[in-house]
């Protein structure tokens, strides 16, 4: 059996609504359905890289209370152990506050990170047991920055790939991006963590190179656009799949876990990326977070459907 993935990163009670439209300033617009739904940037891509295939590690952290108790029981029916979730007392545990816009699923998402910034870097300890057994380390921006640092170090230290999605959208420093083998940020994100404007395909792929110079691998996610990605000299573009979104809330990390996925078994970076663009695609398709995550079968049948072609740019 292949080694697995460790999943270090936030885990969130989604509060979703469906909403006519995203509502203005001052507006007070009525939702057409509610939803309580298991989210969070870690959680969401341990769940999607355990339904793509891949025996799958989570650390993380809930307040010690009802929400903590809720999520850890999903991220279980969903496969994935909550033994490495910890439970911080005198915090809440994370919550996200989402609008999503019926006609197409675009949304708005305010987070309150609760426990998700209580975690330090003593946190990290329990994964001394879990490295032997992995072979890459997936990390994102919705916990202190010192443990994500810190955690990419050690998991280099002991031989894994490390892979950064870089949400959300934060500035952060080149001691950061070093200790990354791969970088895979959105357009707002790519735009927090270089201070260029991104307006399309070539800004993002001239942007990404900035980052490839501290060594990474550089995948850019462009929702309805695809993805972008610079590895080396070289960048590509990668077409968009062809699907109604109903929910765009979690795309990027099943997009990301697809790349990690991949990655891990040893897939060419031009095929993680083609696969990780089919399992983005695919979890629009579904709403909330956790719920919308696809499975391989899934991911392979919008790929072997459409087979969007790849250029050079
Ligand atoms: O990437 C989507 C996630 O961002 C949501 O599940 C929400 O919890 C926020 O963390």
């Amino acid at each position: 059996m292949s080694k697995g993935i460790l999943v270090v990163g936030s885990i969130n009670l989604d509060m979703v609504v469906i909403s006519p439209r995203i509502p203005g300033p001052g507006e007070n617009v009525h939702a057409h359905g509610f939803r309580m739904v298991a989210g969070g940037k870690g959680a969401n891509q341990a769940v999607a890289c355990h339904r793509l295939g891949t025996a799958t590690s989570l650390l993380a952290s809930t307040g010690d209370d009802y929400f903590g108790d809720f999520l850890s029981g999903k991220l279980e029916e969903y496969g994935v152990s909550a033994s490495l979730v910890s439970r911080k007392p005198g915090s809440a545990t994370g919550v996200a506050l989402i609008v999503v816009e019926e006609d197409t699923g675009t949304n708005t998402i305010v987070v309150d990170p609760g426990a998700n910034m209580a975690m330090t870097v003593a946190d990290l300890d329990p994964l001394d047991g879990c490295y032997d057994v992995a072979c890459a380390a997936l990390f994102q921006l919705e916990i202190p920055l010192e443990v994500v640092r810190e955690g990419a170090r050690r998991a280099r230290g002991r031989g894994l790939v490390t892979l950064l999605d870089a949400g959300p959208p934060r500035q952060v420093n080149a001691s950061l991006i070093e200790h990354f083998d791969v970088v895979s940020p959105n357009e707002k994100e790519l735009e927090a963590l270089t201070g260029k404007v991104i307006d399309g395909v070539e800004s993002a792929a001239a942007a990404a190179r900035d980052i490839t110079r501290a060594g990474a691998t550089v995948v850019v996610k462009m929702g309805g656009s695809g993805a972008v990605l610079v590895d080396g000299g070289e960048a590509w573009h990668f077409p968009p799949y062809q699907v109604k979104a109903v929910d765009t809330t979690g795309a990027g990390d099943a997009f990301t876990a697809g790349l990690a996925v991949a990655l891990a078994e040893g897939a060419h970076p031009g095929d993680a990326v083609d696969f990780a663009n089919a399992a983005g695609a695919a979890a629009v398709t579904v709403v909330g977070a956790q719920p919308s995550m696809p499975d391989r079968a899934t991911v392979e049948g919008l790929r072997h459907a459409q087979a969007p072609s790849r250029r050079r740019i």
